[in-house]
């Protein structure tokens, strides 16, 4: 699998589709995978929802729901499911045309179960860029009408409609002063409230190459106002949403109700530089734990916070509060909270083979090193020592540790900074070496999310 598609929530279900090819661990043919929570924590797989067919395979897109059967594709007092995704055409790109990326949309009417294509796809037909892809749509409730993000190239194009049929071009987005490396990919964009009040429009992009950790695969972010055409940035400098190598492609709920008022982020944990080499065998590629997307204002200067979510701690199996700084883990499936009140710190995992991570903030940065993580060799860029994450003048004084087996997720002060990472140890870290982590230190043991194997 890789990128999350189509993020919805229908009647206390959350949907999660996602780039999928069924026969291999590689890229191939793309599907769309279905599989749907009620938690967002368990999941349970559906059968695929979306096929390849003779426009296409079926690439990275987004859902809706069409309160308004604004596209007439609904039943009577039934609105529609819609998901709006790109077709790209094999056969276009291997004879070397440009015109191979198009938009399609499909619906269903059974809560996301059964799926039709569109009849007269592709719906917004490719204006001349070979990249021409991943629509991410939002109601724009002001002009009381269908907005789609797409990325084309090194730009994000704004295009808008009433039916989610008919598209016209808003405006282009793409600030010279932006991160660029490769294309842009997977945008998103959405309204979000500051803590302090203000409603401010949120535009997230994903990028690759050009991270800033390894240069493969990141997302940065922008913040400003929309007025349903255009996008206006008030932050004026790159700005990323996960500092770690292991994040990519993220996206957040659509439709998600008032009363939860959440905006909620899922990311695919994997990086485009090796993604197809990681050392799996039975399965390839997994999701970030699920996040929601908080706008911090300071003077004029914007942060978009990624708190995990609240339903994680129904995993925690059993807690215990450590003192010690030599901290024997039991387990491979973790969560950590520590605290802090020194300038610096280090944090040091290792297991009996001799298999070390560690993190370290010295001065105003973080660095990570997976370099003797475990197997490293598929890869010459995954053991780079990650040493380009600025503090940006935050005083760390709360870190919060995910770990599942594969994976390090770190939350610094609620989200503020985060940094995601694949490891892939020949068995899980024993031990935990903490140097400045002088106060609490609290190991909680996660349960498994899949029912069946607890
Ligand atoms: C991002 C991406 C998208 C594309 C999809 C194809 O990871 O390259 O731009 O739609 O993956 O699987």
């Amino acid at each position: 699998m890789n990128d999350p598609n189509g993020l919805v929530y229908y009647e206390g279900e959350y949907h999660l589709f996602y780039q999928y090819y069924p026969k291999a661990t590689t890229w191939g043919p793309m599907h769309w995978g279905h599989a749907i929570s009620t938690d967002l924590i368990n999941w349970k797989n559906y059968p695929i929802a979306l096929y390849p067919d003779t426009l296409g395979y079926i690439f990275s897109g987004s859902a809706v729901i069409d309160w308004k059967n604004t596209t007439g594709l609904g039943k009577t007092n039934k609105p529609p499911m819609i998901a709006i995704y790109t077709y790209h055409n094999m056969s276009g790109e291997k004879a070397g045309t440009t015109d191979y990326q198009n938009q399609g949309i499909a619906y269903s009417t059974d809560k996301g179960r059964t799926w039709e294509k569109y009849s007269k796809n592709p719906v917004l037909k490719n204006q001349g860029s070979k990249d021409f892809r991943d629509p991410k749509v939002v109601w724009h409730e002001d002009t009381q009408s269908w907005v789609m993000a797409l990325a084309v190239k090194d730009k994000i194009s704004f295009y808008t409609s009433k039916n989610l049929l008919d598209w016209t071009l808003g405006s282009d987005f793409s600030p010279k002063w932006a991160a660029f490396g490769g294309v842009w990919e997977c945008p998103d964009l959405f309204p979000l409230k500051t803590q302090n009040g203000k409603n401010k429009w949120v535009l997230l992009v994903s990028i690759n190459p050009g991270a800033p950790n390894g240069g493969g695969s990141g997302t940065q972010y922008f913040v400003g106002n929309f007025d349903g055409k255009k996008f206006t940035p008030e932050t004026v400098s790159t700005k990323w949403l996960d500092y770690g190598a292991d994040n990519y492609a993220g996206v957040t709920w659509s439709d998600v109700p008032k009363t939860d008022g959440r905006r909620l982020f899922i990311g695919w944990m994997s990086n485009w530089l090796y993604a197809q080499k990681l050392p799996t065998e039975l399965w390839r590629s997994a999701l970030t734990v699920p996040r929601c997307l908080v706008l911090n204002e300071n003077d004029g200067k914007y942060t978009l916070l990624s708190k995990p979510i609240e339903e994680l701690t129904k995993l925690r199996k059993s807690s215990s509060q450590v003192s010690a700084t030599n901290i024997n883990l039991t387990s491979d499936m973790l969560e950590i909270d520590l605290e802090t009140t020194a300038a610096e710190f280090q944090l040091v995992f290792s297991n009996n083979a001799n298999e070390t991570v560690s993190l370290k903030k010295i001065n105003d940065k973080i660095v990570f090193d997976r370099s003797k993580s475990g197997i490293i060799d598929f890869n010459k860029d995954f053991s780079n020592i990650q040493n380009n994450t600025p503090t940006n003048g935050i005083t760390i004084n709360k870190i919060k540790i995910f770990i599942d087996r594969s994976s390090m997720e770190f939350f610094f002060n609620d989200g503020e900074l985060v940094i995601t990472e694949l490891v892939f140890p020949k068995s899980g870290y024993t031990s935990l070496k903490t140097q400045g982590i002088n106060k609490n230190l609290i190991v909680h043991q996660l349960k498994s999310i899949w029912t069946t194997n607890e």
